[in-house]
């Protein structure tokens, strides 16, 4: 069992009676993993299929399962209360009917009443229930309730049928749960603010089958996309990474795919106009193959030698497009001198905000969930934000952002 820390997000976490509900062991390890402290809830019927045990040892506190008997006189109202969100992973087709109808008879459904948290149900059944007009029905309500409903997937069920009504894979219902949560606490900052996100490491071609990249991920090009869209911002993503955005932040963003720099570059120059604000999170290659060959460059070729020649800067052109008012973020991604490095590049890129981290410590940068960044302002300001779950950190830059853009831009001329 881990220790909750002072701002962690509390999620509680109701399991029901299903063949899912070990999928929801995974559930509680990402959004623990992301930085939530997860109290477990198991209805009876759960633990016929996984024991709380189980649960317990990952969770921030013990499973629950009883409205009686507990530590606690009333925990639906302290596990409501307290829950900064409410997910149900799986949701059985009596669950919704027990949510629609505002039943409270045991300690999950008198938790989903006694909180005012926002709720997201992750239903899984078998394909006749799910397409049974009353489940249908239960599900529109709770979605015109607000009730975030992640929709079961197509696959193999129970019992070897194949149909929809497979639970969702925990690693979207873990992201939609952490982009609810995202929107919460933040105003909508940045309603009607168009942002263009770059993310991903490009890929330099040597020949149709290889090429010269780096270890970026992406994850918090996406975790940035994500906050944005929780705050209300238009996105464009320039990507090079092949990642799914969280269901919710893929609706309204939109998404261009490239590999090389150069087409990263162009992607960005046609947008770049439009956006009033520029996030370049790409990890742009600094060189490439001067010639990429058409062929695959087969071994009795003899060993080849690469020539590399620079790319373009990217940051450094939008830097000089800028339009009025338009904020430019850049991130520096440093192993050694990082605070030195960082100052200087970033008064020679000449961007608003440098969100640079130290990637050669433990947990921070490269495909890692979680983050550590200094934003350096080119006002000479430094925001130090210690490690954290990358869509956080993702905050923390969007916060700098939006006060950015409520200053003008005169005022934040470095002297
Ligand atoms: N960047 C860019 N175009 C490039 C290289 C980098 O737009 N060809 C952007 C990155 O997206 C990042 C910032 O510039 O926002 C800093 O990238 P970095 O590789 O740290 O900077 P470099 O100028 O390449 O400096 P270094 O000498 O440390 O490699």
């Amino acid at each position: 069992m881990g220790e909750r820390g002072v701002d962690q997000p509390v999620v509680v976490l109701g399991v029901c009676g299903g063949i899912a509900a070990y999928k929801a062991v995974e559930v509680l390890r990402l959004l623990t993993e992301a930085g939530c402290a997860v109290s477990p809830i198991l209805t009876e019927a759960a633990t016929e299929f996984i024991g709380p045990l189980t649960f317990s040892a990952l969770a921030a506190e013990p499973a629950e399962v009883s409205l009686y008997g507990g530590a606690h006189p009333s925990p639906h109202t302290r596990l409501g209360q307290k829950a900064d969100l409410v997910v149900v992973a799986p949701a059985t087709a009596d669950l919704l009917s027990r949510l629609v109808a505002g039943r409270s008879d045991d300690l999950l459904t008198a938790t989903l009443s006694a909180t005012t948290a926002p709720i997201v149900v992750a239903p899984a059944m078998h394909t006749e229930m799910w397409e049974q007009a009353s489940v249908q029905a239960n599900v529109a309500t709770l979605r015109g309730r607000g009730v975030v409903v992640v929709d079961p997937a197509s696959g193999r069920l129970a019992g070897g049928d194949v149909g929809t009504g497979r639970l969702a894979e925990p690693a979207v219902i873990a992201a939609t749960a952490l982009e609810v949560l995202g929107g919460i606490g933040h105003d909508r900052d940045l309603e009607g603010c168009h942002v263009l996100i770059t993310a991903g490491g490009t890929r330099e071609a040597i020949d149709p089958v290889r090429y010269v990249s780096n270890r970026s991920s992406g994850k918090q090009g996406y975790a940035l996309v994500e906050a944005a869209v929780a705050r209300g911002a238009r996105v464009t993503l320039v990507t090079a990474a092949r990642r799914a955005l969280t269901p919710l932040a893929a609706e309204v963003t939109t998404v261009v795919e490239v590999d090389s720099a150069d087409e990263m570059d162009r992607a960005v120059a046609s947008v770049s106009s439009a956006a009033d604000v520029v996030i370049m999170a790409a990890a742009v290659a600094d060189y490439r193959p001067v010639a990429s060959a058409s062929r695959k460059l087969t071994k009795d070729l003899g060993i080849p030698t690469i020539e590399l020649e620079q790319t373009a800067d990217i940051l450094a052109g939008l830097v000089s497009r800028r339009r009025h008012g338009q904020v430019i973020v850049g991130f520096a991604a440093e192993t050694h001198d990082v605070l030195e490095r960082a100052t200087a590049k970033l008064a020679r890129k000449g961007c608003d905000l440098l969100v640079v981290n130290d990637v050669a410590a433990d947990a921070v940068g490269f495909d890692h969930e979680t983050n550590a960044v200094v934003i350096l302002g080119a006002d000479g300001s430094a925001t130090d934000v210690p490690l954290a779950a990358k869509r956080i950190v993702a905050h923390a830059v969007l916060d700098r952002v939006a006060r950015l853009r409520t200053t003008t831009p005169i005022e934040r001329t470095p002297s």
